[in-house]
């Protein structure tokens, strides 16, 4: 049976972070209150690359500069980083172990938005996805076009795939089985009873790590970015929400700003990115909405597959410069990295469903 939301677990984890920030300085509150100062950054990557990006966005906002510019370029600051498997240069490769990124970017201010779908080749596909948002009247371009169109931009051409992203492709091959991606969705594919003797480690492991980027500049105009390398050893062409607008991310200049992480394919379905703003604009705070749009998307399962719950994480802002961030299901709440002019924290949110 699936666990309905309960105001009262909501209640109890705030107290206990309360609790628990006395001991643990790096994850100081619950949510963000209303004193909340902008400008402000945020990110859905919270190791040592993290902050180094936030602190990369920091500079350009507390120099009056655009919340466009900051995300763009805090999120090159994860792309380039070869250590993290799950965007941009070191990301894992599809399933012919060649790296497919995905990626997009929205301005709030001027209502516009670009994205790249099956970008391969370049190390920093948020800025191809802001060229083409800036210097075309179209929102997406995808695979070999989008490289051509990077190219005559300037961008280099480059081998992607690091040796430790390379060795996790060969252990993946070993072990292909009838649970790879070649057939029914994951939702259907967990009505199947598992053999009486499978394992966990028997599963295919996928990973996602893409990173959202959200920001407010001092004028108030927000924008964001969200970059991937997209599902491990998806289906090549495989395109997830990262680069639909809507879907990994959405900005509203009067609102406020979403993006998620997680299995792209329920994301597109739901909207979820927009519809996290709509709540907002509706008048919930942002880690309620958050929140809303996880129920949501369990409701829509609850029907077919009642123990289904996609792993995904959503992060919002919003025009106050309030942030919240929530995790569908698991032990480890979602957290985020934030840089004000107080410095640079990291906050942790919910669990949706125990
Ligand atoms: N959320 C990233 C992806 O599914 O591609």
């Amino acid at each position: 049976m699936s666990k309905k939301i309960s105001r009262r677990h909501f209640f109890s984890r705030s107290f206990g972070l309360s609790a628990g920030a006395l001991l643990f300085k790096d994850f100081p509150i619950f949510q963000s209150s209303a004193a909340s100062k902008i400008p402000l950054i945020i990110t859905s990557h919270t190791n040592e690359t993290g902050e180094k990006a936030m602190e990369t966005g920091w500079e350009i906002l507390a120099k009056g500069g655009s919340a466009v510019d900051a995300v763009e370029k805090a999120a090159n600051i994860i792309e380039l980083d070869a250590e993290g498997m799950g965007v941009g240069f070191g990301g894992l490769p599809n399933e012919n172990g060649v790296v497919q990124l995905d990626a997009s970017i929205m301005d709030g201010k001027t209502y516009n938005a670009g994205s790249v779908a099956c970008l391969e080749n370049i190390k920093t596909p948020c800025s191809v996805a802001r060229v083409v948002m800036e210097k075309t009247d179209h929102i997406m371009l995808v695979g070999r076009d989008a490289l051509e169109f990077a190219r005559k931009w300037g961008f280099k051409k480059e081998d992607l795939l690091t040796e430790k992203a390379r060795e996790r492709w060969l252990r993946w091959k070993e072990r292909l089985s009838d649970r790879d991606d070649w057939g029914p969705s994951e939702h259907l594919k967990n009505l199947k009873k598992k053999s009486p003797g499978s394992k966990e480690s028997d599963e295919i492991e996928h990973y996602s790590g893409t990173t959202n980027v959200l920001a407010i500049d001092k004028n108030g105009d927000i924008a964001g970015v969200t970059t991937t390398s997209g599902l491990s050893f998806k289906i090549p062409g495989r395109v997830g929400d990262s680069p639909i607008i809507g879907a990994g991310l959405y900005v509203d200049n009067e609102v406020g700003a979403a993006g998620a992480t997680g299995r792209g394919e329920d994301v597109i379905k739901s909207c979820a990115s927009f519809y996290i703003v709509l709540r907002m604009k509706e008048g919930r705070k942002p880690l309620d909405a958050c929140e809303d749009a996880m129920k949501m998307i369990a409701d829509k399962y609850r029907k077919v597959n009642p123990n289904f719950f996609p792993g995904e994480q959503f992060v919002a802002i919003n025009k106050q410069g309030e942030y919240g961030c929530t995790q569908m299901r698991g032990k480890r709440p979602a957290r985020i990295s934030v840089m004000t002019k107080d410095g640079y924290t990291r906050h942790e949110g919910t669990v949706v469903f125990k």
